[in-house]
């Protein structure tokens, strides 16, 4: 079949960061056959870069063109974004998405959608922008030799991190940094309460595990609470504070998924992992730990992480969702044990937390803290309330006790 049977016209949603950057690459790309027939957008009265006649503000000019063979959707909304999507999959277009957070909330029903209609989906751009960790999960690596996938997966609160620990700023100052450089949202709760992380590792563990697990029940605790005795705390024990997603195989047949600020030690790959850059850790029985490094947000990136995936439908290519079919799925638990550092201001929020040991304490006028091991099920029980408490959590990379029976090795990164 030749390239020009194969051509894509596009029909883009959406002309922010993403959008655009993906129109400037594409403009760039030499080897691709496609055309952006019209872009959707919701504000008619922005100012564009490029002319007015290239858009509209009627989805169904996009949805009801038969000659539009591929839909790239890159919405900031995520609940009309997966009616976007439903719609175009319903009409027999390929789709191309970014948009992690509808993807994870829908996972089984866009799963199911392609398996109806015959009609593809691609995300590789949703979860660490320009590095193809998803399409590698799928597949490269093996279900069962695959341990662990650990990274640092969002770009916006690593930033902010890299700014509090290298230059002494202060965590508000950080963030409006972040805000005015285009790295981190007006509202940054998604980036820095770890939201966005969480749902990035939902979709990796599909890839990586097979397993489809609802976001609800993983535990996340982001770095909005960051305060100068925290760093002060990492920064003297040698330490670099990261937020961290992580899933990790506990035996054959489980695994655990969480995201939390992680002390970092400098002998981990994630450690010089700074600014607005991702990393991913994959590990596995035979191979060790392999590192995937690079742009994990931004226009052009990401955009480069659409383009990948518009050059793959040419191609034909789709996710056939591996692990699903021809491995033993294991199944999701919060059934561990993590040692962790909880810095607290009073007594009455410390007793919400039900410590399986302590070993160690430190009590001030205005800093303590604890450092001992508690079950992650114990966590996730306490999950929205913790929100609401004035404390800081971070975990350590010291072999987890697995509270599951038959765990015959940790794999703990
Ligand atoms: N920014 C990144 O680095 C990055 C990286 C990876 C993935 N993503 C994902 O990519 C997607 C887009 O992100 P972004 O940063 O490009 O967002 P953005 O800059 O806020 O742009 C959003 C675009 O969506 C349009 N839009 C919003 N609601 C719409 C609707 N109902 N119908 C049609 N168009 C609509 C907006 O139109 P107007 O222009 O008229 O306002 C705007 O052009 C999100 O899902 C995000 O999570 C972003």
């Amino acid at each position: 079949m030749t390239h020009q049977n194969n051509k894509q016209i596009i029909g883009l949603f959406g002309f922010g960061v993403v959008g655009e950057g993906l129109f400037h690459v594409l403009q760039h790309s030499h080897t691709t056959n496609a055309e952006v027939r019209k872009i959707c957008i919701l504000d008619p009265k922005k100012e564009r870069s490029i002319p007015k006649t290239h858009f509209t503000v009627n989805a169904d000019d996009i949805l009801n063109d038969p000659e539009i063979n591929l839909v790239v959707e890159l919405i900031s909304d995520s609940e009309e974004a997966f009616h976007i999507v439903s719609r175009a999959l319903q009409k027999g277009k390929s789709v191309v998405s970014g948009n992690k957070k509808m993807l994870a909330r829908h996972l089984p029903e866009l799963i199911e959608l392609q398996k109806e209609t015959g009609s593809a989906l691609l995300y590789d751009a949703s979860a660490c922008g320009s590095i193809p960790v998803i399409r590698n999960l799928e597949e490269y690596y093996d279900n069962d030799l695959l341990l662990s996938i650990t990274g640092i997966l969002n770009g916006s609160s690593n930033f902010v991190l890299s700014k509090v620990f290298n230059e002494n700023k202060s965590y508000p100052e950080s963030v409006k940094e972040a805000q005015r450089l285009g790295f981190a949202e007006a509202d940054p709760t998604l980036d820095m309460g770890g939201w966005d992380s969480l749902y990035k590792v939902v979709i990796l563990a599909l890839h990586g595990f097979g397993t489809i697990v609802n976001p609800d029940e993983v535990f996340i605790s982001g770095i909005s609470n960051l305060q100068a005795g925290d760093i002060r705390f990492a920064k003297e024990k040698g330490y670099r504070l990261k937020l961290v997603a992580q899933a990790t195989k506990i035996n054959g047949k489980s695994f655990n998924l969480m995201v939390m600020p992680k002390m970092v030690n400098e002998d981990e790959y994630i450690y010089n992992v700074e600014n607005e850059y991702n990393g991913v850790i994959i590990e596995g029985s035979f191979y060790e730990k392999q590192f995937m490094f690079g742009k994990g947000a931004g226009g052009h990136p990401t955009g480069s992480s659409v383009l990948s995936d518009i050059t793959a439908r040419m191609h034909g290519y789709r996710y056939e969702y591996k692990k699903r079919k021809y491995f033993s799925i294991p199944e999701h638990t919060n059934d561990v044990v993590v040692k962790v550092y909880l810095r607290f201001k009073n007594l009455l929020d410390f007793s919400h937390f039900e410590f399986e040991t302590i070993d160690e304490k430190l009590s001030s006028r205005n800093y303590n803290y604890v450092i001992g091991t508690i079950k992650l099920s114990n966590l996730i029980h306490i999950r929205k309330l913790i929100q609401t408490l004035d404390v800081f959590l971070a975990f350590f990379d010291i072999p987890e006790k697995r509270s599951g029976a038959g765990s015959p090795k940790s794999e703990a990164l």
